[in-house]
């Protein structure tokens, strides 16, 4: 290699070990300022308008976006219905998903200005930041790097292998993180989307029947009891943290304390004292969350990078739906 190119590779690898956006996945903030300067506010918009003044459901947003990025990387597989060449896609109604029409109104309001230009995985890390921006309380809008281009592939199979299910226990979480590239300490951060959205009782009733009282707090658990009947016909939702519901804080943490949680994987995080140490100091973060809302923030930041498609990858699919014909 000519010594005159050494400055140059060098500084290229000063850039790609600061940067928290490095040249690994290649999205930048402000992707699309040139191409659909108002894609962001236009999503920011749509999301708004479809909530409707009820916010609590733009929890369904992150948990979308966190399903999608686990799931062969950000590339919108969640969005993709069942068709007749792939019935059985990754978003199963046994994930209990919701949201998809907030993403849906929000990628028809973007390709009214920029038709074939911003990515549906784009959209759905708008979509959860914006979520996220709607339920802190006080507000906070973080960079969203972009880029990212839409996968033709959504697989069922996949997403039971690579999504972690609310039965697993701490070590068994702590396995698929980390095969994400996510530390323990990552895992309790992101967990406290557990603070807003909701649970179907499917997803905690085998905790019920009968219900161990020192893993749910004995008047917790008949409350659950009476949301969650043994014989229900109809599988029940449940608020996932009834002390301050559609607030993205940090009360999930002193409800896992309490052992206040719905799920047993919530539960599951108490059961290392490394984690506890964790879990107790974001539970007495201030009123601000000055400790767990900057981790909080850079773990979404990062799940957003997760394999991401970019450049002539993939597609930029039209509806996000269906892949392009
Ligand atoms: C640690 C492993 C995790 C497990 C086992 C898990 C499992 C679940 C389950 C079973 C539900 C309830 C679904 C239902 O029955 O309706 C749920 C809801 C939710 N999860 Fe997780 N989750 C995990 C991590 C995460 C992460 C990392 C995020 C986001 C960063 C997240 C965000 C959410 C949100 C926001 C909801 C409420 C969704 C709504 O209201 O529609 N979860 N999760």
């Amino acid at each position: 290699m000519s010594r005159d190119f050494l400055p140059i590779v060098y500084s290229c690898l000063v850039f790609a070990i600061l940067s928290p956006f490095s040249a690994e996945s290649a999205l930048t903030v402000g992707f699309y300022s040139t191409t659909c300067p108002s894609a962001e506010t236009t999503v920011r918009s749509a999301i708004t308008t479809a909530l409707n003044g009820e916010n609590g459901p733009a929890a369904s947003l992150i948990r979308l976006h966190f399903h999608d990025c686990f799931v062969r990387g950000c590339d919108a597989s969640v969005l993709l219905n069942a068709s007749p060449t792939n019935p059985s896609p990754e978003n199963n109604p046994v994930f209990n998903m919701r949201g998809l029409d907030l993403v849906d109104a929000a990628k028809t309001a973007v390709e009214a200005i920029c038709p074939g230009v911003v990515s549906c995985a784009d959209i759905l890390a708008f979509a959860a930041r914006d979520a996220f921006n709607l339920l802190v309380p006080g507000g906070s809008l973080y960079d969203v790097p972009a880029g990212r281009r839409d996968g033709n592939v959504s697989s069922f199979l996949e997403a039971v292998a690579n999504l972690p299910a609310p039965t697993l226990n701490l070590t068994q979480l702590e396995t698929t993180f980390a095969a994400k590239g996510f530390s323990l300490k990552e895992l309790i951060t992101l967990s406290g989307a557990h603070s807003i959205g909701q649970a179907h009782c499917s997803s905690f009733q085998s905790r019920l029947y009968p219900y161990d009282s020192t893993q749910i707090d004995p008047t917790f658990a008949q409350m659950l009891q009476g949301k969650c009947p043994q014989n229900a016909t109809v599988n029940g939702v449940v608020t996932q943290d009834f002390v301050t519901s559609d607030s993205l804080d940090v009360q999930y943490y002193s409800n896992i304390l309490n052992n206040k949680v719905l799920l047993f994987s919530d539960w599951a995080l108490r059961t290392d004292p490394i984690a506890v140490t964790t879990i107790v100091s974001y539970s007495t973060d201030n009123l601000l969350n000055i400790l767990w809302r900057p981790d909080f923030i850079k773990a979404m930041q990062k799940l957003g990078q997760l394999d991401v498609l970019t450049g002539t990858q993939g597609q930029i699919r039209s509806t996000c739906g269906a892949v392009n014909p």
